[in-house]
């Protein structure tokens, strides 16, 4: 069965951003002119995931009017004969099937995926979380959906960091995969945050998961785990040791693309910025004034 959905937790209150997030979602920030969310849907919707979950909690109505018509906007830009902007207002609401049910409790990442549940139902499916940030042309969720349909586990996306800065990541203890390409590893153990002395590798989990229908039944019963919040990380360890009878094993992709992590101030102003420079629109200007500023640093 082809996967088509797709769930993305949108519920953490943003909290590294505050003011900005007090009473808007950390999701809607933008990344130059557009949302952070709404990179995270298109690169869904590009891999084929037309079928989109957001896990969502207390104040995120800005999200979902973002991907909902907005007649006032829309006829005023019309009256005006302005299409250009007209059609980057509706792209969002053409985008995709676009449903939310709300985490009531800021319980974990875990906790969020069980969320899904019964909108997913029986059936393998992806987990996008909206902190990283995939570039379009280093397409990383279709290799990820391939080895999920050849092996029939679930698939967590991997990150080779420098050893000492696995940390903030789930680690994976990890083998190569008997017959997988070279990218392509078997998950033997992953343990979420570990100091760097205590990781078994240096490959940090990103935020790309296809996953078996069966880590539901899994979270059910994963109690919780680091900062007493239910890891999914911790869930997808029981998985890697179940037979694959039970919708077991994990197996991992390591990407070597281009991605952009936006989870706090500092990495965010980076992505803007090698977003910004890398635009056909504004990159060329920006890329001058850059080239002047940033000496200008150093004087
Ligand atoms: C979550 C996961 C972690 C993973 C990370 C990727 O952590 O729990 O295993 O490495 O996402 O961004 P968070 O960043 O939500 O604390």
């Amino acid at each position: 069965m082809v996967i088509h959905k797709a769930v993305i937790p949108a519920a953490g209150l943003g909290t590294r951003f505050l003011p900005a997030t007090k009473s808007t979602p950390k999701e809607m920030l933008p990344i130059v002119d557009k949302p952070a969310i709404q990179y995270v849907v298109e690169e869904a919707v590009a891999a084929g995931l037309n079928d989109v979950l957001m896990i969502t909690g207390r104040s995120k109505r800005t999200l979902a009017d973002h991907f909902d018509a907005a007649p006032e906007l829309e006829a005023t830009l019309e009256a005006k004969g302005d299409l250009a902007r007209l059609e980057l207002v509706r792209a969002s609401t053409d985008l995709a099937d676009v449903h939310y049910v709300r985490q009531g409790q800021p319980k974990g990442l875990g906790h969020a995926v069980l969320c899904a549940k019964h909108h997913i139902g029986n059936e393998a499916f992806a987990v996008l979380l909206g902190d990283d940030l995939i570039d379009a042309r280093d397409p990383l969720l279709p290799d990820m959906l391939k080895l999920q349909e050849r092996t029939g586990g679930s698939v967590i996306a991997l990150l080779e960091v420098e050893p000492d800065q696995i940390n903030p990541y789930g680690c994976a203890a990890a083998v190569p995969l008997e017959g997988g390409g070279l990218d392509e590893v078997r998950i033997t153990g992953l343990v979420e945050k570990p100091d760097a002395a205590d990781a078994p590798s240096n490959l940090a989990i990103i935020g790309r998961y296809v996953l078996n229908p069966a880590v539901f039944g899994v979270l059910e019963t994963t109690g919780p785990g680091r900062g007493g919040e239910i890891q999914l990380t911790d869930a997808l360890a029981t998985l890697a040791g179940m037979p694959a009878e039970q919708g077991g094993g994990v197996y991992g992709v390591v990407f070597r693309g281009r991605r952009y992590d936006t989870g706090d101030r500092l990495d965010y102003l980076k992505a803007v910025v090698r977003i910004a420079a890398d635009r056909p629109d504004l990159g060329p200007d920006f890329r001058n004034w850059l080239a002047e500023f940033v000496p200008s640093l150093h004087t």
